[in-house]
């Protein structure tokens, strides 16, 4: 069956990654700086000038969100390697190899639906505008596999609140780019293209939903949903849409891509659930990559302070 074939989180043992070598962050951080200046990256100075201080303070801000983890980051290579992204493959392998022919820049990110100030920004204009140096959140991000990432971007609030949403506004929908000839993937029919998600508004708000423009000090690498993704960490991944283009706030719930391919399989919220298996796998442990023995998965991924968002909701219902 089609949807068996493009499983997003069934992890075969033909993937188990190898065991992770040490990362030396200083190096890798020095050697980011010095590629980025080699390359002259992105040619916008003042955002390289922003990463680039970001990539300074990833180095000596031991700390960057209240929701920072302490555990061990998992490598870049492994976080960059190691992807989901239909419209280059369906392989994990598949992203890194593909999307070259991705040009994540200039890049227009438009905003609509029930807001009072509907607009359009260019995302560069917009990083100008961010202390990114702050910004920098260790979070985890699970699916069967999971990893620890230390993202660059700021909290999805900010776009709400310069939106200004109307009363009407209840949910926050996503869209990625519709291009088949800069995403090749989207010629064939395995997903209802383009890639949509969604959130209620009260979950888009909370601080914990983040819009990442970067990862390990650098900008995000096309594979990884460049040049603006979704983090959303007490979530399945698949809820954290990549390249996106179009922020649009509803009155009803939005059609989801999983959820409409296998309604059964994949429901709008996407909680993490240990209690709550999927249809055809227990959802109660998972594989930190680098790892060789499987973990226990934790309610919202350990992120407890989303769980008040839930209050009188039936998680196993509303999955
Ligand atoms: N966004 C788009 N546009 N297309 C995709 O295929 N895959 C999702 C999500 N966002 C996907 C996407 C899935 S299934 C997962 S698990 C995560 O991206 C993977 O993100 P990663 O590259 O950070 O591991």
């Amino acid at each position: 069956m089609l949807i068996k074939i493009i499983d997003p989180t069934a992890a075969r043992e033909h993937e188990v990654t190898p065991q992770a070598l040490y990362l030396d962050r200083r190096r890798l951080m020095a050697s980011t700086a010095r590629s980025m200046i080699a390359a002259g990256v992105s040619g916008v100075s003042g955002l390289m000038s922003s990463m680039a201080f970001a990539a300074k303070a990833y180095e000596k801000v031991p700390k960057g969100s209240p929701f920072d983890t302490n555990e061990a980051l998992t490598p870049f290579k492994d976080v960059t390697s190691y992807n989901n992204f239909y419209e280059f493959g369906t392989d994990k392998g598949d992203p890194k190899i593909n999307s070259g022919s991705l040009k994540p820049r200039p890049w227009k990110i438009t905003v609509d639906g029930e807001v009072e100030k509907p607009t359009s920004f260019d995302i560069d204009d917009f990083i100008k505008t961010q202390k990114l140096e702050e910004r920098i959140y260790r979070l985890r991000c699970v699916e069967a596999w999971s990893m620890v990432i230390p993202w660059i971007g700021f909290p999805l609030a900010d776009v709400i609140k310069a939106a200004r949403p109307t009363r009407k506004a209840k949910f926050v929908a996503f869209t990625t780019l519709l291009d088949p000839v800069q995403m090749p993937g989207q010629k064939s029919k395995i997903l209802d293209w383009p890639y949509t998600e969604g959130l209620r508004l009260d979950e888009a708000s909370h601080p914990l939903a983040f819009l990442a423009v970067g990862l390990y000090g650098d900008m995000l690498p096309n594979q990884s949903g460049a040049p603006l993704r979704l983090v959303v960490p007490w979530k399945y991944g698949f809820k954290s849409i990549k390249s996106i283009v179009k922020i649009t706030f509803t009155s009803t719930q939005p059609k989801t891509t999983w959820n409409i391919m296998a309604p059964d399989e994949y429901g709008f919220y996407s909680n993490v659930n240990p209690n709550v298996d999927h249809p055809r796998w227990s959802q109660g442990k998972e594989r930190r990559i680098g790892e060789l023995f499987k973990r226990k998965t934790l309610m919202f991924n350990g992120y407890d302070q989303v769980a008040s968002l839930y209050t009188g909701l039936d998680l196993k219902k509303n999955f």
